[in-house]
C-alpha cells in the first residue's frame, strides 16, 4: 500500500483512521460507559502500554501474578480497535466485569458521549511530538499491514500534516489539554514519568483514590520498568503473531527513552519541525520537554 496516495487510511469526522475500524464506527459512538470506568487516552506511541500496566497494577493492588494472567490488550481493551470478528474492543469491554480500564487514542471530540455523561475518570498521557514521531515511524515499519513509510523524513512530513491515524498530534494534545481542569481528569507527561516515576505513580494512585504506601509504589515501579516490561510476554506484545507485528523489524518495547529524536532528525529537519511546531502550538499554554 502506498502512503503517498492518501488512500491508505479511512476517515471518521475528518480524522484519518484505520479502515477496519471505520467500518464499525457506530459501535464506538454508541458505546455504553459505566460510571466506574477509567479511560486511558493517548495519542499513539505516547506510552499507553506503560501507563496501562501501572494502572492495572494499582487496581490489582500489586498482584504481579494477576498482571501476568493475560496480555495487556485483553486486560485493558482498546475501545475502537476492530478487525472484523478477530478483534473487537467494544465487545471485549461489554463482556468485561467492572471496574473496567478502557484504552483509547481518540481525540477529545470523538470520545463517546457516554463517558462524559457518566462522569468517568480520564487519564490523558502525552509525550513530546518528536519522540512520538520517531516511535510512530518504527511502529509503521513493524506493523505488517501498514503502508510503507518509506523514510523517516517522509514520515515526519505526514506526521506534521496530520495524515497519519488519529490525525494531528498538535490538535490531539491541545484539545485534551483544554479539558485538563475537569475534576474527573488527570493530564500527565511521559517525560515526567521518565524523570520521576515515583512522583507520577503517587499522583496516579491519589487520583484513583488509593493510598500510596511505599511498599506498593516500590513494587509498581519495579514491575513496570522498561526492562521488566520488555521481558514480560503479557506487556511486550510478543503473543501477537508475526504476520501482525514483526518484532524482528523493530521491537514493540523499542527504546523507552526521552530524546531519541536526536538520533533521527537532521539539523535541517529539526529547524523545519520547530518552525511548524511553533505555528501549531502558539494558541496553547501547553508546553513539552523534548529531553530530560
Ligand atoms: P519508543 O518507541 O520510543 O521506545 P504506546 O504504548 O503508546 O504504543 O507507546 C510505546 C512507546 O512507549 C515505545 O516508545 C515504548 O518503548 C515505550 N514504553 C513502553 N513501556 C515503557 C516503559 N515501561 N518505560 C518507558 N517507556 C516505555
Amino acid at each position: 500500500m502506498d502512503f503517498e496516495d492518501n488512500k491508505a487510511f479511512g476517515e471518521v469526522h475528518g480524522i484519518p483512521m484505520y479502515k477496519d475500524f471505520v467500518k464499525y464506527w457506530d459501535d464506538v459512538e454508541t458505546f455504553q460507559a459505566r460510571p466506574d470506568d477509567l479511560v486511558i487516552v493517548t495519542y499513539p506511541k505516547s506510552g499507553t502500554t506503560w501507563l496501562s500496566e501501572i494502572v492495572y497494577m494499582i487496581y490489582k493492588e500489586d498482584d504481579v501474578e494477576k498482571c501476568k494472567e493475560d496480555a495487556i490488550f485483553n486486560r485493558v481493551p482498546y475501545l475502537e480497535c476492530r478487525k472484523e470478528e478477530k478483534m473487537n474492543g467494544v465487545k471485549q469491554l461489554q463482556e468485561m466485569d467492572s471496574p473496567r480500564i478502557v484504552k483509547t487514542h481518540l481525540p477529545a471530540k470523538l470520545l463517546p458521549g457516554s463517558f462524559w455523561e457518566n462522569n468517568c475518570k480520564i487519564i490523558y498521557l502525552s509525550r513530546n511530538a518528536k519522540d512520538v514521531a520517531v516511535s510512530y515511524y518504527y511502529f509503521f515499519l513493524m506493523i505488517t499491514e501498514f503502508p510503507d513509510p518509506e523514510s523517516f523524513p517522509k514520515f515526519v512530513e505526514k506526521f506534521m500534516e496530520g495524515k497519519v491515524p488519529y490525525g494531528s498530534w498538535y490538535d490531539h494534545v491541545k484539545a485534551w489539554w483544554e479539558k485538563r481542569n475537569n475534576p474527573q481528569m488527570l493530564y500527565i507527561f511521559y517525560e515526567d514519568m521518565k524523570e520521576d516515576i515515583r512522583k507520577e505513580v503517587i499522583k496516579l494512585m491519589k487520583f484513583l483514590g488509593r493510598k500510596p504506601s511505599e511498599e506498593l509504589v516500590d513494587k509498581i515501579i519495579k514491575h513496570t520498568s522498561f526492562q521488566e516490561m520488555k521481558n514480560n510476554p503479557s506487556t511486550n506484545y510478543t503473543t501477537l503473531p508475526e504476520e501482525m507485528m514483526n518484532q524482528r523489524v523493530s521491537p514493540f518495547m523499542r527504546k523507552g527513552i526521552s530524546g531519541d529524536w536526536k538520533n533521527h532528525f537532521t539539523v535541517a529537519m529539526n529547524e523545519r519541525f520547530d518552525t511548524h511546531y511553533e505555528q501549531q502550538m502558539k494558541d496553547s499554554t501547553l508546553k513539552f520537554r523534548t529531553e530530560i
